[in-house]
């Protein structure tokens, strides 16, 4: 069974992923206590998209919310280097255009795109500060980022209870219904070791959006960081 660890080489967690594609939006949704479903709906809220947007779904799996942003009228392209999850999206949905292709080095021009999202793939980039100045490359000025991911719950008894689900309850839940239960190790591992809600948003202030906010799901379990391409280049006189 492959596992990658917190060094995050691209080759092991894409191969991690081809081993769990099979059951991972089931195995997700257990995990999740039927969680994700909640956080998808906000996330494809956020996005704000309509059918005159094109919207890149970066990580997308096998395009679970990308189906949940198509459904709005936007023209999706979902993108994910796992060979195994983009396999498993076409076939469940043909209507959604699969690319395989790494989040660190986008194959599409500059200001393709009217929104970009990633949800719960940033923490699997090896390097997550690359593929941010790669989404603010590829959408247009004035474009939209909604970036979904694990986070860190502000209150210390959640905070710690949560720790302890990653560490001894996710584990025996994973074995129970996921094809690849190490992976799920990982899984736990990742968050744990994530970056907490402002310093994300330092980041994506970093790699030049602006309007950055995030706002907290299920008591900072999940955040829905947001960000703008500013519209126009400041000129200096
Ligand atoms: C936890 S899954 C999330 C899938 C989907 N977005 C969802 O919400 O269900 C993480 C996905 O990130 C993909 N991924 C990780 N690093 C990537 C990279 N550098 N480029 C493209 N995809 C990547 C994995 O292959 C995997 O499908």
């Amino acid at each position: 069974m492959t596992k990658a660890d917190m060094n995050k080489q691209p080759d092991e967690v894409a191969s991690m992923f081809d081993g769990v594609a099979q059951h991972y939006d089931r195995t997700n949704d257990v995990l999740s206590a039927g969680n994700a479903v909640l956080w998808r709906i906000a996330t494809v809220k956020a996005i704000g998209a309509g059918p005159a947007d094109k919207v890149l779904d970066i990580a997308a799996g096998t395009g679970t919310s990308s189906v949940a942003i198509a459904k709005r009228g936007a023209e999706v392209v979902a993108l994910d280097f796992s060979h195994g999850m983009v396999e498993v999206g076409r076939q469940r949905h043909p209507e959604i255009e699969f690319v395989e292709g790494d989040a660190e080095a986008l194959p599409f021009d500059d200001e393709t795109f009217d929104a970009v999202t990633i949800s719960f793939g940033l923490r699997n980039v090896n390097r997550p500060k690359v593929a941010l100045a790669e989404m603010n490359r590829v959408l247009k000025p004035g474009g939209r980022l909604v970036v979904c991911e694990f986070s860190t719950p502000p209150f210390g008894l959640l905070r710690a209870s949560y720790r302890a689900y990653l560490r001894f309850g996710m584990p025996i839940v994973a074995r129970l219904t996921s094809s690849n239960s190490p992976a799920y190790s990982y899984l736990a591992d990742s968050i744990a070791a994530w970056p907490e809600q402002q310093v994300l948003s330092q980041w994506l202030r970093g790699a030049g959006f602006t309007r950055v906010a995030y706002r907290n799901l299920t008591m900072g379990i999940v955040a829905l960081h947001r960000g703008r391409k500013p519209s126009a280049k400041t000129t200096k006189n």
